[in-house]
């Protein structure tokens, strides 16, 4: 025990004596790091959180808040980390002086200016993060920070050619994050010297022109996100080569042509494609179910032709599924084998083929789909027959979207069992019979619309029990009886449609009730009476509709 205190004393002694023997000496690096520091300070003109506080005399700068020195008794500083500060001013040259510093964090503040070039010579900086501040103009030259791995330059307004890939940047770049910016200029050819970049992130610039074929020769690279640009040309084929990519976003871009056919045996590890939003044509390559980790696919809003590949079921990850927005087909029997196949994917949780051109019978394989799917789009179709009864397995439906077929028969009872349901579109078919009941039942409903069907029967006055109901839309169809009262007790509703029915009865005055209403449509019906006074409570409503019916009376509004 003794010993031991001792060696430390001695120890300490040692140190101090050896700090005495430097301070005798002439300016040292720790001095310069302290002014560097002090500098910084001064070129911040608000700190709402008085991060800056701490920076005084009477304690050690390496005990400043976010400031970090080497374990060592150099008294260096290698962090720098005051990210989300609320930070106000300009990023100071002085920085650049920090020569020991590895990481600097500053993301989420309101630092202004350009970046200081001289941060472009920190020969140790690993971590450089200025994400989401209001910095511009140009992103300066970091050929000579020859340590660094990860940039984050995101969420700021730098504008320029993709600057940070000039041809001599260090190659240990791993990850480079310069989303949401206004940079301009093509991708350069170079990119394919960075063999080290596993994460390129360039999403939201105006960064245009064909993708470079340099770009397959980065053997690491996990993600490559650049939509939201204005890239141009066909699908780059080096891009086949990614070997290790998991994450391949293209989507919103001008990329035109058909997908190599062999797209889905190039990536082992790809999770995730999205193309959605570029001009793209052909098939679908059936390919794609052979990249076997896929979760989600979204090649929407393109111009491809062809069937879904009925092989898609093979993708046994996959969660999400969107189609829309394409010329497909389903004519035959076999065009709708895809569904069936999908019935494979029990994980599936979305599944949109909206704005296609299918045609013929939704097959009854619609049933056996994942008990998990939230999300069924088949609108804007040609597709016929009725709905699948077996649609009211899938117990976990959020959102059913039917709407612009040439659906017939009744609007199934079964769907009030659907307790998850927050929308049912069903509008613009040739859905006949009543209005069910049961729908009361899906207490989750907000968005309820059959309008343009041929409908009859009463509106069921259960469906006040829908207690977050916002809008609901039975126009155009035949229904009479009256109008439920219950409906506008509803304190959420916001819009109601019931024109061009055969309703009659008088106006319920419960319409006063429903102080978020602002739309109701009551038009062409034969409703009679008196127009209740209480309407003039709603005080929401924007717009009302009562012509062609046989009421009488007029409404005064309290509020302007
Ligand atoms: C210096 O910083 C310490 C630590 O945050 C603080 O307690 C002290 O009040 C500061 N001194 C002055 C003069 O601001
Ligand atoms: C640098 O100088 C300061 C005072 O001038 C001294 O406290 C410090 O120990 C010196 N650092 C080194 C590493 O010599
Ligand atoms: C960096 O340090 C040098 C001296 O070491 C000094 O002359 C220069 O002004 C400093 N630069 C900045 C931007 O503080
Ligand atoms: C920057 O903002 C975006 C969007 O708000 C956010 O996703 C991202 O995590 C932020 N970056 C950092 C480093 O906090
Ligand atoms: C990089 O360092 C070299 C040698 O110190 C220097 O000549 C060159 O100008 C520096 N480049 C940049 C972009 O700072
Ligand atoms: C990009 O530039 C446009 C036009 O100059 C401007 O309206 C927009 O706000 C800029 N966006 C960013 C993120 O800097
Ligand atoms: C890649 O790096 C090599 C050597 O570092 C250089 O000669 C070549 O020009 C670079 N390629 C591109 C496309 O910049
Ligand atoms: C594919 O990658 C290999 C090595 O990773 C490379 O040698 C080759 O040039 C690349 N081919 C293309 C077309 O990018
Ligand atoms: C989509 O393809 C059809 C025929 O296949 C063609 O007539 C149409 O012009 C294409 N649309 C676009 C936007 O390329
Ligand atoms: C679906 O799974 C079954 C059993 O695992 C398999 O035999 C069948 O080929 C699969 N179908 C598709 C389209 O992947
Ligand atoms: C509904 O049926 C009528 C009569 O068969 C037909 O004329 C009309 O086009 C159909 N509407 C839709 C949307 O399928
Ligand atoms: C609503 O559900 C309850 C119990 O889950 C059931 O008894 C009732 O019949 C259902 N109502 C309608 C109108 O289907």
């Amino acid at each position: 025990m003794t010993m031991g205190i001792i060696t430390v004393g001695q120890f300490l002694l040692l140190l101090m004596a050896c700090n005495a023997h430097v301070a005798v000496g002439s300016f040292n690096g720790s001095q310069s790091d302290r002014i560097s520091l002090l500098e910084f300070k001064k070129a911040i003109s608000d700190d709402p959180q008085r991060v800056f506080m701490s920076w005084n005399d009477s304690i050690h700068f390496c005990s400043w808040e976010g400031v970090l020195c080497r374990l060592k008794n150099l008294h260096r500083v290698t962090s720098l980390d005051l990210g989300g500060r609320g930070l106000v001013g300009t990023i100071s040259p002085s920085l650049g002086n920090l020569t020991f510093l590895k990481y600097l964090f500053l993301p989420n503040n309101g630092f202004i200016g350009e970046i200081p070039p001289s941060l472009g010579h920190l020969p140790r900086i690993q971590y450089l993060c200025l994400s989401n501040n209001t910095l511009q103009g140009q992103t300066p030259d970091f050929a000579n920070c020859s340590s660094l791995k990860k940039l984050w330059l995101d969420g700021n307004h730098f504008v320029g050619q993709m600057p940070i890939l000039l041809d001599n940047m260090p190659t240990r770049l791993q990850y480079l994050q310069i989303s949401r910016n206004n940079l301009t200029g093509t991708i350069p050819p170079c990119i394919g010297n960075f063999t080290t970049l596993a994460w390129l992130y360039a999403t939201y610039n105006q960064i245009h022109g064909e993708i470079p074929s340099q770009i397959g020769n980065l053997p690491v690279l996990q993600v490559f996100e650049v939509m939201r640009n204005k890239l141009s040309g066909k699908f780059q084929l080096a891009i086949l080569n990614l070997s290790s990519i998991v994450d391949l976003r293209l989507s919103s871009n001008y990329l035109n042509g058909e997908l190599p056919s062999s797209l889905g045996s190039s990536f082992p590890n790809l999770q995730f494609i999205s193309l959605y939003h570029n001009l793209f044509n052909g098939h679908i390559p059936s390919s794609l179910a052979n990249a076997s980790k896929l979760i989600m696919v979204d090649l929407s809003d393109n111009n491809f032709t062809g069937v879904v590949p009925s092989s898609i079921g093979k993708l046994e990850e996959l969660w999400g599924l969107n189609l829309e927005i394409n010329q497909l087909h389903a004519r035959s029997k076999q065009d709708w084998d895809f569904m069936y196949s999908l019935t494979n994917c029990t994980k599936l949780w979305g599944l949109s083929l909206a704005d296609n051109q299918l045609e013929g019978q939704i097959p009854d394989s619609l049933g056996n789909l994942s008990m998990g799917l939230q999300m069924l789009y088949l609108g804007i179709n040609r597709i016929s027959g009725s709905i699948p009864t077996g649609i009211a397995n899938l117990r976990s439906l959020n959102y059913l979207a039917l709407g612009g077929n040439h659906l017939t028969g009744a609007i199934l009872e079964q769907l009030g069992n659907l307790e998850n349901l927050r929308q049912i579109l069903l509008p613009n078919n040739n859905f006949t019979g009543h209005i069910p009941s049961s729908l009361s039942n899906s207490t989750q409903l907000i968005y309820l619309t059959m309008y343009n069907n041929q409908l009859d029967g009463n509106i069921p006055p259960s469906l006040g029990k829908l207690k977050v109901l916002q809008v609901i839309d039975f126009s155009y169809n035949k229904l009479h009886g009256r109008i439920p009262k219950e409906i506008f007790n509803i304190p959420t509703i916001e819009i109601v449609d019931f024109s061009f029915n055969s309703l009659d009865g008088p106006l319920p005055p419960e319409i006063g009730n429903a102080k978020q209403l602002e739309y109701l449509y009551l038009s062409s019906n034969n409703l009679s009476g008196a127009i209740p006074d209480m309407i003039g409570n709603c005080e929401s409503l924007l717009e009302l509709k009562l012509d062609q019916n046989f009421l009488i009376g007029s409404i005064s509004f309290q509020h302007p």
